[in-house]
């Protein structure tokens, strides 16, 4: 059956927000709004599976939102809310959780990256996670979730969950006149190159909030002056830019500067290098900069002025929340309904 074309997808408002979670998904989550009906939601609940200071998330949720909109994602267009707020998403997780096995969960590379030898220690909310992330897609019978690398595990086992329950299922599903295919098989939007943003200071690092210099970041709150300095001062090598694509090979920050480059240009590296090819890094740093400071200031700059007034976020995000509801609770009687509660 056919689906409304529908994007969702999530970030977790767990710190300072940089460039690295600009270029590789608020960015990309703009120009869909022309094609597709687009839900992009502050997953609070997913951050809290590692300890969050209460102002300190309510902070950094409203920080996030506010990136998304001074980013140009409209909130008329597009639903943006925070998650805890549709409880229908923790109601969903709790049946997914009794639909995901042990074993699919345990072969999650990121648990096991996160939790390392502390795994006895770590909560159940962070083994559980991709659960919650499959409900938060699901609820929405989401059709397309643009995703980085690092999260694609996550949306084939959301698929797993879909089909599972669409399996299990099966005869409830069709005894309540629905569609056989009652959760879509979702597809992840998967980032072209260009998308994986490293550290400034050390090119085989991802550009990260937990890095203790502040210099391997751009955050998306940096003024024009910072922004500019940060790039100038970025480790490279002492080459000039190579005049082809394969020069970039062992390379790694020359090949991060290349690609910061073309992705807020939305030019591809092959293009970057056209252009640079055989210039120094006095000539290339001074561009980059200036291309950095005219996409990211202005962002820094409508960023400051909506925190500065928390009740204008707060009330794109109620009126969000009403109308991820209204879509939420459509779902969830169903869903009721298919495993046998009573209401
Ligand atoms: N797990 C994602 C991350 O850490 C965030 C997330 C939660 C998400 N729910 C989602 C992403 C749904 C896409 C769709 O980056």
């Amino acid at each position: 059956m056919a689906f409304t074309p529908r994007v969702f997808s999530g970030i977790q408002p767990s710190g300072d927000l940089h460039l690295g979670n600009y270029l590789g998904a608020i960015r990309r989550f703009v120009p869909l709004q022309a094609t597709h009906e687009t839900i992009y939601c502050v997953v609070d609940m997913h951050a809290i599976t590692v300890w969050q200071e209460p102002e300190q998330l309510r902070r950094s949720t409203r920080e996030l939102a506010a990136a998304y909109v001074a980013a140009g994602i409209d909130p008329k267009k597009s639903i943006i809310f925070n998650q805890s707020r549709v409880h229908q998403h923790a109601e969903l997780a709790w049946v997914f959780n009794c639909v995901a096995r042990m074993g699919w969960m345990a072969r999650m590379t990121q648990f096991k990256d996160k939790a390392g030898k502390n795994s006895e220690n770590v909560s159940l909310g962070l083994f559980a996670y991709p659960s919650l992330m499959a409900a938060d897609i699901l609820l929405y019978k989401a059709t397309h979730v643009p995703v980085g690398d690092d999260q694609k595990q996550h949306l084939e086992l959301t698929r797993d969950i879909a089909q599972k329950f669409n399996n299990d299922y099966a005869a409830s599903i069709a005894a309540e006149g629905l569609p056989a295919e009652f959760f879509p098989i979702t597809e992840p939007l998967i980032a072209g190159p260009a998308t994986r943003i490293m550290s400034l200071r050390d090119g085989t690092k991802k550009m990260s909030k937990s890095d203790p210099s502040d210099q391997s970041r751009i955050s998306l709150l940096d003024d024009a002056d910072t922004i500019s300095k940060k790039i100038k001062r970025a480790t490279t090598d002492p080459e000039p830019l190579p005049s082809e694509l394969k020069g970039l090979e062992g390379r790694a920050e020359a090949d991060n500067l290349v690609g910061i480059y073309a992705a807020l240009s939305d030019l591809s590296k092959e293009q970057v290098i056209a252009e640079f090819g055989g210039k120094g890094w006095g000539v290339f740093k001074p561009a980059l900069a200036d291309l950095a400071v005219t996409v990211l200031a202005p962002i820094a700059g409508e960023m400051q002025r909506l925190v500065a007034d928390p009740a204008s976020i707060d009330a794109f995000m109620a009126d969000g929340a009403e109308r991820a509801s209204a879509i939420a609770e459509a779902t969830m009687k169903d869903v009721r309904q298919i495993v046998g509660f009573i209401r």
